[in-house]
């Protein structure tokens, strides 16, 4: 419980964002007790709407299991500006609905800026916020999401707009991905284990694959997307965050700066990924029809060679892990839902059991969170033959009365907390971009065209082939 008040200003508050994760996790926090007992939330959006309008969007935002007294409870605490972004009228009538929320409040007034809303009106936003409605009395705090920028210089960019009116301790940049729970189990996993440490390098890993797979393609919003591509929709940020912690030494302690500095550490020993060490591609339509490709879609651009799906290389320049190929695989439209890290041990040295496969470990992050290890057992009975077998954590089972928390809700909650951990620093957003931008500049200038693969498809031909060629050995090759 901070000192004081909390009031949190969702500016974009009747955006899709705002709709589909700020208010259900907002509200979620609520339901399970976690928000602080004073704390408002004040919505700000250019939509003119009556207190009472405005209410019932939230409920309609609300699709979790439903409490009908917490909900309304919840709403109570919920209250709804109009403005425009490009005006101080607006910002003006914003502070004054948050000082009469703060009116009678004793101890220090907090606030809690969260920017649900597209780029181009986000320096705006946060400049006309930071100039009006900025707590004199408690703390402030910035809430940014993605994309911060297209490429190095356009992040920089970005930054150099920001950097004079929020201070970097003051700003939480959100990688959804870092609040999910097998993603934050990653430093658990990692540090608390004696054995996972003893062969957590090169000597013992041969390779890391590191794979999101999402079922549905590009529907609705073809036209944003477009402008970004797979990899800096999600290679970049989500995918690259899990590697930083997958491969990071071990932080000094669990402090959010020494997590950061780690991270940064590792991000900048991998080298910019080469366009030959990429697989790119495009979805076509399903090859029952039903589904549409992605040229299909009005909203992208004819012929249009932007990348719904990419597989890339990455090295780590250090004495861990030099040498070990750690393979980012991403893409829609393709047959199934899952994110899930693998991470393939090196064949046994002198191995008495021929044909014997190697070692993996699993840590599946979405959908039904589990690590399992594949390892080689004998199989039961009187022959001394081989069978390859799991070590198997399934959340489900183990903890089966359990609800994982969104990852917003986590997200969330931390901000509220002061607790930077789970977010990303300004170093890292930079060092993320230097890895990709000359590979997606490349892209873009050589208008490198990819491979299509029909929706619903285990992605562009020729993926087996890449990883094979990066030392993935699949079960059967043994
Ligand atoms: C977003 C991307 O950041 O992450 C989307 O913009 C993607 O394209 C989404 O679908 C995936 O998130 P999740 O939590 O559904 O796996």
């Amino acid at each position: 419980q901070p000192d004081g008040i909390i009031t949190v200003i969702v500016l974009g508050a009747s955006g899709d964002l705002a709709k589909k994760k700020t208010y259900p996790a907002l509200f979620g926090l609520y339901r399970m007790g976690f928000l602080p007992e004073r704390t408002h939330i004040i919505g700000y959006a250019r939509s003119k709407l009556e207190l009472e309008d405005f209410r019932e969007r939230i409920s309609a935002y609300i699709k979790a299991p439903i409490d009908a007294q917490k909900l309304a409870e919840f709403k109570r605490l919920c209250t709804y500006v109009s403005g425009p972004y490009d005006k101080v009228e607006g910002y003006q009538r914003l502070e004054t609905a948050i000082a009469e929320v703060e009116r009678d409040a004793k101890g220090s007034k907090n606030r809690v800026f969260y920017m649900a809303l597209p780029p181009s009106v986000f320096v705006p936003v946060a400049r006309g916020v930071k100039l009006t409605a900025y707590s004199r009395s408690g703390f402030n705090r910035l809430i940014v999401e993605k994309p911060f920028g297209h490429d190095l210089e356009s992040s920089r960019e970005l930054h150099r707009a920001l950097a004079p009116l929020w201070k970097e301790e003051e700003v939480y940049r959100i990688d959804h991905y870092l609040g999910k729970e097998m993603v934050k189990n990653l430093l658990t996993i990692r540090f608390a284990n004696v054995f996972f440490g003893a062969v957590w390098n090169r000597q013992c890993i041969s390779n890391v694959q590191i794979t999101f797979k999402e079922k549905i393609g590009t529907e609705g919003r073809g036209g944003y997307f477009d402008e970004f591509g797979i990899i800096r929709d999600v290679m970049q940020n989500h995918i690259l965050q899990i590697l930083s912690i997958v491969a990071m030494q071990r932080p000094v302690s669990l402090d959010a700066e020494d997590v950061r500095d780690e991270k940064v550490r590792v991000l900048r020993a991998i080298p910019p990924v080469k366009i030959e060490e990429t697989l790119l591609g495009q979805y076509t339509r399903s090859e029952d029809n039903t589904k549409p490709g992605y040229l299909e879609d009005s909203t992208v651009p004819p012929g249009s060679n932007c990348p719904t799906y990419a597989a890339a290389v990455l090295w780590i320049n250090n004495e861990r892990w030099e040498g070990v190929p750690f393979i980012l695989k991403c893409g829609k439209a393709l047959s199934e839902q899952k994110t899930e890290i693998r991470i393939q041990f090196q064949d046994v040295p002198g191995n008495v059991f021929r044909g014997a496969p190697r070692n993996e470990l699993v840590i599946r992050v979405q959908p039904n969170e589990a690590m399992y290890m594949k390892f080689v057992n004998k199989q039961p009975g009187l022959s001394m033959d081989t069978v390859i077998s799991e070590l198997d954590l399934t959340y489900k089972r183990r903890f089966s009365d359990l609800k994982i928390p969104d990852a917003y809700e986590a997200l969330i909650l931390d901000v509220l907390k002061g607790d930077h951990s789970n977010f990303v620093r300004n170093d890292e957003l930079d060092a993320a971009w230097k890895i990709f931008t000359p590979l997606l500049h490349t892209i873009e200038k050589k208008k490198v065209a990819p491979i299509p693969y029909p929706y619903g498809s285990r992605g562009p031909d020729g993926v087996h082939e890449f990883v094979a060629k990066y030392g993935y050995k699949r079960t059967e090759e043994y």
